[in-house]
């Protein structure tokens, strides 16, 4: 039998071992579906807190649950090291580590570089490596491909396999989850397609196979400049409306009502989270190199970047018209995660909402009922959730809705507050007559 016949027999039989390389909010749920799909996994992560908890069968990311995690590890099918030597007795390793921008605006690839650097350590012939890590078109051929493959002598599609595999996990999402997300996977050659192929369809309901890497690659960027493009459209919309008097929630909800060829967006405080406003940015970098300005990524990105100071500035209207400066009122923002719900704060307007009502002046607090703690590295400062949020609401000049999250009880909030300032209409159902109430 050929390598690849070998290596596709192991990963049927599911003899060959896995091992998955960064254990976050992609990787960890992706181990723990090829481990329930009867695989023996090895996570791998230079984080002995995250690695700890795992081998204690405990789960630290909330779409994973702890009892998944303890039986698989009890069972042996589970392990996590920090030891990146284990990748010496693995066959099949997924790359799950973190691509963010640096303070310039360009792709931080160090992760992806520091990752391949340790594998590149323990290649060896009949293996196959799949990078799911978000990234620019053209980073498996031109990144991975040289450092495992061509200067270690082997040859691609023959000694071992090499595809892209774009990760589409919707954090808080219970519908559509790792498992029954179909999963585009693109090869560096046709054999590398088949391999990685017949890897993940041992676990994943439906794999849908691209011609190249780059194709794959530059699938998930479609995806998610379209969403980030679409938030653009919206957010400036709102704006608009504000300007027109018009009730920007109203129009959105009426045009929703066609039953095709419209998609729903919302506006709110700005991009938050560890994709959509980078992502887009990967593929803008990219095409730099190719002296072509990508003009949507630009314009909705400055768009949605400018957000938080604009829901400032209508927080600064909305007390100026009840007779109040913002430099010294006192703020409560509610909410500090990017999306309702989730408890992750990466890139999250709420950071940028705060820091620009600092700067102004305002007494500002914050409260999470997921997030305890916040920081803000660029402008050194932090702050703890408050205790006794309705004190605060009650306490607070404006109360600024930055997360919809919901198990906050937006009615009471309401008739607690002097002033509220909803970045998410989460007050819909009572706005009519609440002159405290301003939207976005
Ligand atoms: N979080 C999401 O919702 C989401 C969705 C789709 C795609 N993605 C993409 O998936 C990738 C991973 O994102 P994430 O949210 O899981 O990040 P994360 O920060 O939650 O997890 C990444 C993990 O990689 C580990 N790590 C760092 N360097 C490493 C190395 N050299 N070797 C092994 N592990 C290393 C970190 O310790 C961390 O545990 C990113 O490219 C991201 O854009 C994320």
């Amino acid at each position: 039998m050929s390598i690849k016949e070998t290596l596709i027999e192991g990963l049927k039989s599911k003899k060959a071992r896995i091992g998955i390389l960064g254990l976050g909010y992609v990787g960890l749920p992706l181990a723990v579906v090829f481990a329930e799909a009867g695989f023996h996994v090895t996570g791998i992560d230079p984080d002995s807190r995250k690695v700890a908890l795992l081998n204690k069968g405990i789960s630290y990311i909330p779409d994973v649950k702890t009892e998944a995690v303890e039986k698989l590890v009890k069972s042996g099918y589970l392990t996590a090291t920090a030891d990146f030597s284990a990748l010496k007795e693995m066959d099949a390793v997924s790359i799950c580590v973190p691509t963010p921008l640096r303070k310039t605006g360009d792709p931080d690839m160090s992760f992806i570089l520091s990752a391949t650097d340790e594998l590149a350590k323990y290649m060896h012939k009949g293996m196959v490596v799949v990078l799911e890590s978000t990234t620019y078109p053209g980073t498996t051929r031109e990144v991975l491909l040289p450092k495992l493959g061509i200067e270690r002598g082997l040859t691609v599609g023959e000694d071992w396999f090499l595809a892209f595999s774009p990760e589409r996990v919707d954090p808080g999402r219970e519908d559509f989850t790792t498992i029954n997300t179909p999963k585009v996977m693109g090869g560096i050659t046709e054999a590398c397609n088949e391999v990685a192929t017949a890897w993940y369809e041992g676990a994943i309901r439906i794999v849908h196979p691209v011609s190249s890497a780059e194709a794959a690659e530059m699938a998930k960027l479609l995806e998610n400049t379209f969403r980030m493009i679409n938030i653009g459209l919206v957010n400036e919309l709102a704006i608009m409306c504000e300007r027109l008097g018009v009730d920007v929630w109203e129009v959105i909800d009426a045009a929703a009502t066609k039953p095709f060829g419209f998609m729903k967006f919302t506006p709110g405080p700005g991009l938050g989270g560890h994709c959509i406003p980078i992502d887009p940015l990967y593929l803008s970098w990219k095409m730099k190199s190719f002296h072509y300005n990508a003009r949507f990524i630009e314009l909705a990105s400055e768009i949605n970047t400018n957000m938080p100071r604009y829901v400032v500035s209508r927080v600064m209207e909305g007390l100026n018209e009840r007779g109040k400066a913002l430099k010294g009122s006192k703020v409560l923002v509610l909410g500090a995660a990017y999306k309702p719900d989730i408890d992750d704060v990466r890139e999250s307007p709420a950071l940028d909402v705060i820091g620009l009502l600092k700067q102004k002046g305002a007494s500002v607090e914050y409260h999470d009922p997921y997030i305890q703690h916040i920081h803000h590295e660029m402008d050194g400062w932090q702050m703890d959730s408050v205790k006794d949020m309705m004190k605060a609401v009650e306490e607070a000049d404006a109360v600024v809705i930055v997360t919809d999250h919901k198990v906050y009880d937006y009615k009471t909030i309401v008739e607690c507050s002097k002033f509220v300032f909803d970045s998410r209409n989460a007050t819909r159902e009572f706005v009519k007559g609440a002159e405290n109430i301003v939207r976005l």
